[in-house]
């Protein structure tokens, strides 16, 4: 087997990454008066604007041949014909077969997946329907107002980020709450206001063993049993979501109450199962299939668009371009939609627990660098926050830029500032500004000769910072599914390319297991002496400072 470092195509790349270190965009730009269109995939949703990255003809075709070397269409198919692509865990990942809404079968030994999918959705439809009209009734008979969904990551991100987008379509017949922090704060802010006789508590977790999904949950069970005195209210004001019925009845769930989700499902990609009840109850159901639409359109184009001209497929070479050969370390997602206010936390798990890895799928160690940290936040707050990081820094920070062309809440002489900003903002980190245009400025304001001197090194900017533009007709369920697709698929594609097993996430389990024998410690009262002695020194100082404090 051949490693990735080891492939033609690489080693190309590695030379041409050379030379391309040596070139400035604003020059490429110059040199090709029709870089935009050689750059840039139209499809229905959206425009990917790619131009703006230090890339040329060579350098796309040399990442079309790394595409290929490394079967990536072979993966693909494979991940669609249900084989079990996720080999530390042997699960298959199927979260595609979810928004199939064309007649392709999807099968897993032998059991066709279309039917359990389509029973569960209308499962789904028949329970949003009931709650959202005011047939389902809490215990005291009044129809239910609220509905809090505890859960967390996967469990909680996709439906939160969602609901947050799409806020202007929804009729506002439920109001859709989220507790995903076992900090009790949380919890008890959201139940404050509440009416118990009124709300619906949906328990989602894949594994039903999550400790803050648990531990929020029993929270919950408690207000409503203490408020309507019965324990058998549970049964009119809980459901579940989770592949694990067992732990789910064991709770206090019933049977009828719980909705299924499969193994073959990663949380990270689970908003299009009955993860997404929350975006159902809050928004209706057809909505929620208007988004499992805008997923399928993706899936459609992922498996049928060549790779030169296939979305995901850019932006995963070109976040590996940027990284692995330019060197990047981190990337910013910078929507200047506001209802994208919740896009970079969720990619943020999209991404970083698929591919945040260290070993290959032979589990040996990986000697060249990945994917990067992903982080970032409203761009027109950003500006105002850490965009002079991004333009000044020494470290270059590639960005995606999302817009809309059209708001979905219009509000007079709004957009057009908010666009202006969107475009000038590309333009400026990939232009720069050069000593000698500073200095001709500050000139022609007839600054001194000392002053210029002086400020001149601190105005400049390089440029030559990558940045893709995604532009949306406008946010809705359908381009809203496309645009989270559109990510998916980057994130499977970069784990093809780097041969990182993309669909398990070890590396949150050490962290989980100490802190349940640290929790078991700090509910003793006893710090055990095999901790180092910072974790020691902090267990046992907070120990004693909270009894000083609860003394007080
Ligand atoms: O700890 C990480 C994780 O396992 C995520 O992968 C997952 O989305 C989240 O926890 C929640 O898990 P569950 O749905 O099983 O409660």
């Amino acid at each position: 087997m051949q490693s990735r470092t080891s492939l033609k195509s690489w080693q190309t790349l590695v030379t041409h990454a050379k030379e391309m270190k040596q070139k400035h965009m604003s020059d490429l730009f110059s040199e090709n008066p029709a870089r935009f269109e050689q750059f840039s995939i139209k499809l229905k949703p959206f425009m990917l604007d790619y131009s703006k990255n230090l890339i040329g003809k060579e350098t796309m075709s040399n990442l079309i041949d790394l595409a290929n070397e490394c079967e990536l269409e072979a993966w693909r198919d494979k991940m669609f014909a249900g084989e079990r692509i996720n080999r530390t865990e042997e699960r298959a990942v199927l979260h595609v077969a979810l928004r199939n809404q064309g007649n392709q079968s999807f099968e897993l030994d032998g059991e066709d997946l279309n039917q359990e999918v389509q029973q569960t959705l209308m499962k789904m439809k028949a329970f949003s329907e009931k709650v959202r009209q005011g047939h389902w009734k809490g215990y005291s008979g009044k129809r239910i107002t609220d509905v809090v969904n505890i859960g967390v990551g996967g469990s909680n991100l996709g439906p939160q980020m969602v609901t947050e987008a799409l806020k202007q379509y929804s009729d506002n017949s439920i109001n859709v709450h989220y507790v995903s922090n076992v900090d009790g704060t949380q919890i008890a802010n959201v139940l404050r206001p509440l009416n118990p006789e009124k709300v619906l508590f949906i328990v989602s977790s894949k594994t039903f063993t999550t400790t803050e999904t648990m531990t929020n949950a029993k929270t919950a069970m408690k207000w409503l049993v203490s408020s309507s005195f019965d324990q058998s209210a549970i049964g009119k004001h809980f459901v579940a979501v989770s592949s694990n019925k067992e732990n789910a009845t064991a709770f206090g769930i019933k049977e009828e109450n719980i909705f299924d989700m499969w193994d073959w499902v990663g949380g990270r990609f689970s908003l299009w199962s009955a993860i997404g009840l929350p975006i159902a109850l809050d928004l209706g159901f057809e909505p929620f299939i208007e988004l499992l639409q805008g997923a399928y359109d993706i899936d459609q184009h992922f498996c049928e668009a060549p790779l030169e001209q296939n979305a995901p497929v850019i932006l995963a070479l070109l976040s590996l371009w940027n990284c692995t050969f330019l060197g990047a370390q981190s990337q910013a997602i910078l929507p200047y939609d506001q209802s994208l206010h919740m896009l970079s936390a969720y990619l943020q798990q999209a991404e970083m627990e698929s591919n945040g890895k260290s070993v290959n799928w032979h589990g040996e160690a990986i000697d060249y660098p990945t994917v990067p940290s992903i982080w970032g936040e409203l761009g027109i707050n950003g500006q105002h926050a850490f965009y002079q990081y991004l333009h000044q820094s020494n470290n270059v920070v590639p960005a995606d830029f999302i817009g809309s062309i059209e708001s979905v809440t219009p509000v007079k002489g709004h957009h057009q500032t908010l666009m202006a900003n969107f475009f000038a903002q590309t333009q400026a980190l990939m232009q720069g500004v050069d000593e000698k245009q500073v200095r001709d400025d500050l000139k022609a304001k007839g600054r001194t000769p000392d002053y210029i001197n002086k400020v001149a090194p601190h105005k400049v900017h390089k440029g030559n910072r990558p940045t893709n533009t995604i532009l949306m007709e406008r946010i809705s369920p359908r381009s809203l599914g496309s645009l989270i697709a559109l990510y998916e698929h980057k994130i499977f594609t970069q784990g093809i390319l780097l041969e990182i097993c993309s669909f398990d996430q070890w590396g949150v389990e050490l962290g989980k297991g100490l802190a349940n024998n640290i929790e078991a410690e700090l509910n003793d009262n006893k710090v055990n002496s095999h901790h180092d002695s910072s974790t020691k020194g902090l267990m046992a100082y907070y120990l004693r400072s909270k009894k000083h404090l609860n003394n007080d």
